[in-house]
């Protein structure tokens, strides 16, 4: 059992304290933001992800896990602080480490034995160095610590399983002796554990998240080659995967990436690049891919209304990806602009974003399920494969819309099956799909 203090109960941080107290250790979750710490205290979780809220209310209840504001309370019998506030989007794409900076001298100024840093959040090369240079600076008095890359790899609405589960464990540090006791709290886990130099532990998390999305631009590519040549690209990427060096997984072609993680790594990646003198070309053409991707879909909208003017469109689905209520980057938020700039208006639904829909799409008429979304609608829009729209009664939504125009952002549905059922159908990069079905 271990001493564990966690800086940041986001999506990553939350996840992370709790899994690591659910492993038997004592963890202290702090934030800076008191309202989320006062939820936190009364069973109320900042975020949702499957599984979260009972874990945290079982380890409250056995006293592994608690949370402060205070760090000095948070460090008392620290071993390990984990830094998991946010990195987002700074100028020119490159990671904003403005939170990074302020956990980083809170910490230097509050521990009070030595510790190992833990950098979980995912931060450009070179941030470890930096995060040692600021501790030392800061600290009131000479105290032993080290820092650690220990970079996430979790998929929101997987992120237990992810953490649990994982390929593998990175960790990165000039420190044998500090990697290895943070290696320690990873042996319950049973995965790979590789230790590094920090910088590589650093790069091999960008590389990762830009190789995923990377994955996703070429299959979305493909997909409007497989348009324009009548192929269906479910069924491309179904035959590539079967080969173990391509894989199945993260070839869906769609709407495109978002969330609040590979937009932005791309992104840094890229900056990082640049800043060395290395243009980024493969990069910038994922970038350009990912985005015009969101274009396309209002272009299929146009294709099959027309003049947007005065017309109705309803979205299904507007979180970034099913099961999580984050509206970071989603590509419904981009989607729901261009076609309110072209005149229409947009209503939406999706099954657990709602409150955060609000914020992030103040002008979108937020339904209460998916038949209300499609009511009068001219056009609906798949943005989010959430399984509730994988099997709904067609026929009653037909008979709600105005129209009968369905663009399918997440090729959820079966071309042939839509055609025969009276839609107006198109997919991303469906064509012939082996029963003669062509879009017309
Ligand atoms: C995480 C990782 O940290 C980031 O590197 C990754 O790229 C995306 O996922 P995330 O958990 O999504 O970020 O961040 P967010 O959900 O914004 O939560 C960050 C938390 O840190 C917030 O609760 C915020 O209040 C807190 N915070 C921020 C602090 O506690 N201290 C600070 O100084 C700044
Ligand atoms: C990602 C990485 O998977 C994870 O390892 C890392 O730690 C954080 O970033 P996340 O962003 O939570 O996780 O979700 P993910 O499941 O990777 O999906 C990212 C985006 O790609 C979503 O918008 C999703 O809709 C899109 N996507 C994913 C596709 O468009 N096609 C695919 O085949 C897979």
């Amino acid at each position: 059992m271990k001493n564990i203090c966690v800086v940041g109960v986001g999506y990553v941080g939350l996840v992370t304290g709790t899994c690591f107290a659910d492993l038997g250790n004592r963890v202290t979750a702090l934030d800076i933001n008191e309202e989320r710490i006062e939820n936190l205290k009364r069973g109320v979780l900042p975020i949702y992800e499957p599984g979260l809220e009972e874990m945290v209310k079982r380890n409250v209840s056995s006293g592994r896990l608690s949370f402060t504001t205070s760090y000095a309370e948070a460090l008392r019998d620290a071993e390990f602080a984990f830094i998991a506030v946010g990195t987002p989007e700074g100028v020119d794409g490159e990671a904003d480490l403005q939170y990074v900076r302020a956990a980083a001298e809170a910490i230097a100024e509050a521990m009070a034995a030595p510790l190992i840093i833990v950098n979980k959040s995912t931060v450009p090369v070179g941030t470890g160095d930096w995060v040692a240079e600021i501790v030392r600076a800061k600290q009131p008095a000479p105290m032993p610590f080290s820092v650690v890359s220990c970079p996430e790899f979790l998929r929101e609405g997987s992120a237990i399983a992810d953490f649990m589960n994982p390929a593998r464990t990175i960790l990165g540090s000039l420190d044998h002796d500090a990697a290895n006791r943070v290696a320690d709290l990873h042996l319950p886990l049973r995965a790979p554990i590789l230790v590094v130099d920090l910088r590589t532990a650093e790069m091999i998390k960008y590389a990762s998240n830009a190789f995923l999305a990377t994955k996703i631009s070429f299959i979305n590519e493909i997909a409007n080659v497989c348009e324009a040549l009548g192929a269906d690209v479910k069924e491309v990427a179904t035959g590539m995967g079967f080969d173990p060096r391509i894989g199945r997984q993260f070839l869906d072609a769609g709407l495109g990436y978002g969330g609040s993680c590979f937009p932005k790594d791309v992104k840094a990646l890229a900056h990082m690049a640049n800043v060395q003198g290395k243009h980024p070309q493969l990069l910038q053409a994922v970038m350009d891919i990912n985005h015009d991707q969101r274009r396309l879909v209002v272009s299929k909208v146009r294709e099959l209304l027309g003049d947007l003017d005065g017309k109705v469109i309803g979205l299904l689905g507007l979180a970034f990806k099913p099961n999580t209520d984050d509206m970071r980057d989603a590509p419904s938020i981009e989607i729901a602009q261009h076609l309110q700039t072209g005149g229409a208006r947009v209503q939406g639904y999706d099954p657990v974003a709602m409150t955060a829909a609000g914020r992030h799409m103040p002008r979108v008429r937020l339904c209460e399920d998916a038949y209300e979304a499609a009511n009068g609608a001219d056009a609906l829009v798949i943005c989010t494969e959430w399984n509730e729209f994988k099997q709904l009664d067609f026929e009653r939504l037909k008979g709600t819309m105005r129209d009968t125009a369905i663009i399918d952002g997440r090729n959820l549905y079966d071309p042939a099956q839509m055609h025969r059922l009276g839609f107006r159908y198109r997919g991303m990069g469906r064509g012939y799909n082996g029963n003669g079905y062509s879009q017309p």
